[in-house]
């Protein structure tokens, strides 16, 4: 008999797998993944960028690399995310193979097991993943429920995770008091705060709230950063997803921390993708595609709203997200289930995310989420109309 696997195996699920999977299924229209449009990538700017960092860093690009990352990559995300009043070096900078190492890491170095999370919910499904081999228990921050009281809900947690510019999976934007306010109760009870930030850049009306960082930075304006934010981006919503690139912004402890659990991860991010994503910030590629991807998703998002108005609003209420790449539907009837429903839309012709995979027990079940940054208008169209019809079949049963 061969020797079991780790037991939080069984507590987990494959739904990022299939999700990926669904691509595969042909005329499946896929409103679940968090995907980019893929004809905004910039193709020529970065084959030429390849080219030449291979040609002029030969050594560097294709040789192991330092831990933390290439030191000029870290000198520009510390001038990158500097302000008048958030003092940064590379000291404060990890670069890491994108967003969702930065989650693990921070697993890695808060969690022990069984530890305690203090989770916006609902909760980014990946991170819920990364930090599930630790066995954590989860605080629910319901950061617009009534009462919530921020000192309350981070005390005694190992770390507190948000993503305050347009959630995953909600698509809402927090408002800069709460900001503050957590910012605050992070600086009060000592408690990390991670701001997990990828859709920062993808505003359709009005632009986000100062970062979490910044405004722990204004505490001490000008001071070499050694707060309780410990910040988080990536290159795959506002450039590509298949470089693989993200930082860690924080404390140097943390930075330091983190370098440890990365190599024991994987050494180091390819020096190639590093060089690439220098090259790209130096050039101002996230500015120049910026307005393409902005416009591109907000005609994206208006399209999918429209639709959603025309075949759902019998079933489900929903906010339009000003940023980002979901709608969050939740539906009126809270019998709904809709892991029941996501069944039906398979055989339909069209998936989503159903609510109980962003919620670490899985008990959540009256809520979607809708991508609408990867499917056309029409495709768009298309899809809510078959999730129309697979809600007829379900509550119908005709
Ligand atoms: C909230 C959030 N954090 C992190 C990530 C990780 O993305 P990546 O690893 O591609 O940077 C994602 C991706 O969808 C996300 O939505």
């Amino acid at each position: 008999m061969r020797a079991p696997f780790a037991q939080w195996l069984g507590a987990t699920n494959d739904i990022t797998r299939t999700f990926l999977a669904a691509g595969q299924i042909p005329d499946l229209i896929n409103l679940a993944g968090g995907l980019p449009e893929p004809s905004t990538y910039p193709v020529e700017a970065l084959a030429a960028i390849a080219r030449d960092v291979v040609e002029r860093y030969p050594q560097q690009v294709l040789g192991y690399g330092p831990v933390e990352g290439l030191p000029e990559l870290r000198d520009a995300l510390a001038t990158r995310f500097s302000s008048a009043s958030l003092s940064l070096d590379r000291t404060n900078v990890l670069v890491t193979s994108a967003g969702m190492q930065g989650l693990d890491l921070i697993g890695k170095v808060l969690l022990d097991s069984g530890g305690l999370i203090a989770g916006q919910f609902p909760t980014y499904l990946g991170a819920l993943d990364a930090w599930r081999p630790r066995s954590p228990t989860f605080r629910k921050l319901r950061l617009d429920g009534p009462g919530f009281e921020p000192v309350s809900a981070l005390a005694g947690a190992q770390f507190a995770y948000t993503v305050p510019n347009f959630s995953n999976p909600t698509g809402k934007l927090v408002g800069v008091e709460m900001r503050q306010a957590l910012v605050d109760a992070a600086h009060h009870t000592g408690t990390w705060l991670v701001e997990d930030d990828p859709y920062g850049g993808l505003h359709y009306d009005g632009a986000p709230a100062p970062r979490m960082i910044e405004l722990s930075g204004r505490r001490s304006p000008g001071a070499p950063y050694r707060g309780p934010v410990v910040y988080m981006g990536t290159l795959s919503k506002e450039i590509a997803p298949g470089l693989r690139i993200g930082w860690v912004v924080a404390a140097p402890e943390m930075i330091e921390a983190l370098s440890l659990a990365k190599q024991g991860a994987d050494m180091c991010t390819s020096g190639l993708t590093q060089r690439i994503a220098l090259a790209a910030i130096e050039a101002g590629l996230i500015e120049q595609i910026q307005p393409t991807l902005i416009d591109t998703y907000r005609r994206r998002r208006d399209a999918l709203c429209a639709a959603m108005a025309e075949h759902l609003g019998e079933w489900f209420d929903w906010d339009v997200p000003t940023g980002g790449m979901f709608v969050w539907a939740v539906a009126r009837d809270p019998a709904l289930d809709t892991d029941r429903l996501l069944t039906h839309a398979l055989a339909a012709g069209v998936c989503f995310a159903p609510s109980s995979v962003f919620d670490a027990a899985s008990a959540y079940k009256q809520a979607i989420r809708i991508n609408f940054t990867y499917n056309s208008p029409e495709r768009l169209a298309q899809g809510v109309r078959r999730l129309a019809g697979a809600l007829r079949t379900m509550t119908t049963g005709s």
